[in-house]
Formats: structure tokens, sequence, C-alpha cells
């Protein structure tokens, strides 16, 4: 699977660039972040610039208070969702990974103290996701929620932003073309079929769902968005 191509427009790579050069999705603060996760050898499975512009975008569009996020590897996609919270909003998010977390957790400091998060609490949480999520509960209902962890997760992840999202609120799942596999479950087997069929299922399920309204958007990876409507 080419988990490595993340380039916003691959089928034509000169409107991929045309789309860089006017929209100009990097700045010093996110520029900065890639480069601290690549120097401290963290994979480069961030999201890519133009979809941490997209998350932006669609967080601005909900001005959300209180934010899940499932998946931090060095912050990259925190600061992007941050920037369109309310002020005094939280947002916490999950990493099972302690030294992405430790790098995270660096990065998002020195981007508030770039003036980032006006005021949104981030708070890094280390483990597992699953087992994390129910400490937080309390705190809901929640406006976003945005996943980007592990694949065969994504099905859970969702049952539990379903529960916990208030109506108006949306989840956000990313990689759900499953790197160009989505639609070809049923020529796989083995971890490939674990991890392309979890994300099969997951979009089948929110497609699905009686208290969602979604779609699937033709992002370089697949972004899979659903609004809670009753
Ligand atoms: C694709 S990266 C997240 C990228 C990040 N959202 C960004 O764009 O900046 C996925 C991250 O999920 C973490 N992860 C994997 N399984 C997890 C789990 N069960 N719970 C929490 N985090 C997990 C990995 O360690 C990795 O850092």
């Amino acid at each position: 699977m080419a988990k490595d191509n993340k380039a916003f427009g691959q089928g034509m790579p000169e409107i991929a660039a045309y789309a860089e050069s006017v929209f100009n999705p990097i700045d010093p603060v996110l520029d900065f972040v890639r480069r601290k996760s690549a120097e401290g050898e963290l994979p480069a499975i961030q999201v890519g610039p133009m979809d941490g512009l997209h998350l932006e975008i669609l967080s601005r569009l909900l001005n959300p208070r209180r934010v899940i996020e499932v998946g931090t590897l060095g912050g990259y996609s925190a600061i992007c969702l941050a920037r369109g919270m309310v002020s005094g909003g939280v947002i916490h998010t999950f990493e099972k990974n302690e030294k992405h977390a430790a790098l995270a957790s660096a990065n998002i400091a020195w981007a508030k103290e770039q003036g980032e998060f006006r005021g949104v609490e981030v708070t890094v949480h280390v483990g597992a996701a699953i087992d994390m999520l129910p400490k937080v509960e309390p705190e809901g209902p929640f406006d976003l929620v945005f996943i980007d962890a592990d694949k065969p997760g994504y099905p859970d992840y969702l049952d539990w932003a379903a529960k916990t999202l208030r109506v108006g609120g949306a989840v956000l799942g990313d990689n759900t073309f499953a790197w160009g596999q989505v639609h070809r479950t049923a020529e796989l087997a083995g971890n490939e079929l674990k991890m392309v069929g979890s994300l099969d299922r997951f979009n089948r399920e929110l497609a699905a769902h009686p208290r969602f309204r979604s779609t699937i958007l033709p992002t370089a990876e697949g972004l899979t968005v659903g609004v809670k409507v009753r």
C-alpha cells in the first residue's frame, strides 16, 4: 500500500501545485512542527499540508468548543483543529506512543508561545485511545471528533463518537480511501483486509447511521465527514 503518497490532487500534479501555491497551506508554525517531527524521527504520517488546511477550515466552520482527536503523532493536526476553535475551548488528543506524545507536547507548547491556541487548552493523553476515551466522557457532549489512529479501531471510535457528539457536531475520519483499496476488500486477505476492511466498515456504518448525514471528501487520503443530525 502506498502510504507515503500524501500529495493533494495526486491525480494531476499541476493541480496539486496550483492548489498549494494559491492556498498556501504551510506557515512557520506548521513548518516547524513538521520539521521537528522529522528530526525526532517520527513516522511521516501526519496529514498532508492541504489536508491540514481542510481540517482547519472545517473546524472554523463548526467553531467547536470541545474537540476530541484520536491519533496525535507530533501535534500537527491538533494545531490545525485548534485554530478553528472558540477561545476557552478544550481539545483532548489521544496518543498511544509515549515518544510521539512527548514530541507533540513539546511542539504544542512551542506553538502556544508563538501565539497559537488563543485560550484553547490542549491535553495530550498517553495510552490506547479506546481505554482512555471514557475518562473524558463526562466533559461531553463534544462538538468534533477527529479519528486518525489505528485503522482497526475506527468502527469503535465511531460508536464512541455517535454516543458522545452533540446534535450538530461532526465526526471526521482520515485515510478512508484506505490507500486506494477501500473498494476492493473482496480481493484482500490477512492484515490488509483487517486494515482496509475496518475503514470500509467505518464508511458504511457512518453512511447508513440513522443519526448522521455523511459524505466522503475526495482529499488525497479520503476524509469521511458525518454530521450528527438527530
Ligand atoms: C496518522 S498518525 C496521526 C497523525 C496526526 N493526526 C497528524 O496528522 O498530525 C496516527 C497516530 O496514532 C497513534 N496510535 C495508533 N494506535 C493508537 C491507539 N490505539 N490509541 C491512540 N493512538 C494510537 C500512532 O502512534 C500515531 O502517532
